[in-house]
């Protein structure tokens, strides 16, 4: 707040504008002989600027070969997560007004790195679909005939909730956890298998949830440190998902 006060400050006043210092993380994997290194750039701050708009200025006039990812550029297709100054975040909806003279930027760890802040989140969230079979397992085959099931409005609500993931990582680049151990299916694993677990249309039963969560790859396997659901930029309620999961596994193992 007090630097949104003082870039109006500064377009009112036409004092000059804030310098900033880019410290980039960059090394490409596809050359063997790169090796990893941080570059500095520095660039004037322009008002409402965004991390997305610093980082094309340093592109196009600074480094054409910097690589990062952009998509919509309002926090919807997840695919700018980096660490700026240690903290995951998205970079479209990150403001530089925000945040101090020096920004030091990093690709998220835990995900396959492409090169420089760009990262392959695509491959981790599949594989943790395929572990969680995150997917409606119907009871009965499909009947284009068949009349529209409803379902509670709370209940479609609670789902809609879950389903407002956008898989951009961030929750998982802070996971001391899945730091760790790459089989955790991690914060946005875990609300996935909420998801499904809520769903009426799903036919897994208490025994087969059990299979799925109740061990150290799964709900249990969280340290409760929770710096997933500070970090979510959809804010995400994390601290109800593990909470539920935690009760159904309970449930399960003592009804059986
Ligand atoms: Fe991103 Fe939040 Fe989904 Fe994690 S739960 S992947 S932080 S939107
Ligand atoms: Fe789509 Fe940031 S560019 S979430």
């Amino acid at each position: 707040m007090e630097r949104l006060g003082s870039q109006a400050m500064t377009e009112k006043t036409n004092t000059p504008p804030r310098r900033l210092r880019f410290e980039i993380f960059r090394f490409n994997p596809e050359v063997p002989e790169s090796t990893p290194y941080m570059q500095s750039f520095e660039i004037d701050e322009t008002p409402y600027m965004s991390l997305f708009i610093a980082l094309n200025e340093i592109r196009e006039r600074q480094d054409p070969s910097l690589q990062f990812d952009f998509s919509c550029r309002s926090a919807i297709c997840g695919s700018c997560g980096m660490m700026v100054n240690g903290r995951p975040a998205l970079g479209c909806r990150t403001l530089t007004a925000d945040l101090p003279d020096t920004i030091r930027l990093h690709p998220l760890p835990v995900f396959k790195l492409i090169g420089d802040l760009s990262v392959d989140t695509g491959t981790w969230f599949r594989e943790m679909a395929e572990q969680t079979e995150a997917w409606i397992h119907a009871r009965e085959a499909f009947d284009p005939d068949a009349q529209e099931e409803r379902m509670d409005d709370d209940l479609a609500e609670q789902i809609y909730e879950r389903d407002r993931c956008i898989e951009c990582g961030c929750c998982i680049a802070s996971c001391g956890v899945a730091n760790i151990n790459p089989d955790f299916v991690a914060p946005a694993g875990l609300n996935r298998i909420a998801r499904f677990m809520m769903d009426p249309r799903d036919s897994r039963d208490a025994t087969d949830w059990f299979e799925v969560v109740s061990n150290d790859n799964g709900v249990f396997g969280c340290l409760g440190m929770m710096a997933c659901h500070d970090i979510c930029p959809k804010e995400l309620p994390l601290l109800d998902v593990y909470a539920y999961l935690r009760r159904k596994a309970l449930a399960a193992r003592f009804s059986g």
